[in-house]
């Protein structure tokens, strides 16, 4: 696993944009994985930007979502749905039917996440995953925990990560329980990661990532397992290391 430092976080998006930006002009096919929470909004920002003014084309580009919360209607304003086209999808050219979001409102739970990892294989699988991190260590919505799931699942969500997602709900008590999540199989079996980290709630659990076994107490400590995983930080969540 690679690590890079970046003074800022504007240096971070714009670094971690300018690589998918050149990998999207080499393959205009390309299957990316996409992240959801604050740390990737300047960084899809910035592809806008590459969009708007660069003419990067996302015409042929597919997208899968790692994660919803389980019992939000996509069109809820805290959806996962929301947050992705009002940060990106509606501001680039990715046509609709190339965007893969879990759906939190599926009836057959089961069918759903089997149908959602078909869908990645029949795409070719994903060249590229974004990803953030939970100051628990979390990814996507793999929780802490003695075992994790390989593959899509349904997860209940760890307190703490109830307690860091309330700021994006009007209080604790609308914050959903559960969610949809593809898992670290998942997440691993894409080509390349790039795991995104920024300010000063992330040095804690930067910190173990770097240097703590590979444990699944730990997920992201598992992207340690992958061939070409790079993380990007700003200097804020560098500081413990
Ligand atoms: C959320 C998401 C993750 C995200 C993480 C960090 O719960 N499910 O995909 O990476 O928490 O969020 P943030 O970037 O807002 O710190």
């Amino acid at each position: 696993m690679r690590f890079f430092k970046h003074a800022t976080p504007q240096d971070v998006s714009r670094e971690v944009a300018k690589k998918i930006a050149a990998a999207i002009r080499e393959n205009p096919r390309t299957v990316l994985g996409l992240a959801s929470g604050s740390t990737p909004v300047g960084l899809y920002h910035e592809l806008i930007r590459y969009h708007r003014e660069e003419g990067l084309d996302f015409s042929q580009v597919t997208t899968f979502n790692l994660d919803e919360y389980y019992g939000l209607e996509p069109d809820h304003p805290h959806s996962y749905h929301t947050f992705m086209k009002e940060e990106l999808l509606d501001h680039i050219n990715v046509p609709e039917k190339n965007i893969h979001i879990p759906n939190g409102k599926v009836e057959s739970i089961a069918a759903f996440c089997e149908q959602y990892e078909r869908a990645i294989a029949e795409a070719g699988g994903i060249d590229i995953q974004i990803l953030g991190v939970g100051t628990n260590g979390h990814v996507g919505f793999n929780e802490p925990a003695d075992e994790l799931q390989p593959y899509t699942h349904f997860v209940q969500l760890a307190p703490s990560t109830i307690d860091a997602n309330a700021r994006f709900f009007p209080s604790r008590d609308d914050v959903p329980r559960s969610a949809i999540t593809m898992g670290m199989s998942t997440i691993l079996g894409a080509r390349r990661i790039y795991l995104l980290a920024l300010g000063t709630t992330k040095a804690p659990i930067i910190k173990k990532i770097m240097q703590s076994g590979i444990t699944t107490r730990i997920p992201a400590s598992l992207l340690r397992l992958h061939r070409d995983a790079e993380v990007h930080v700003d200097a804020e969540a560098a500081q413990l290391l």
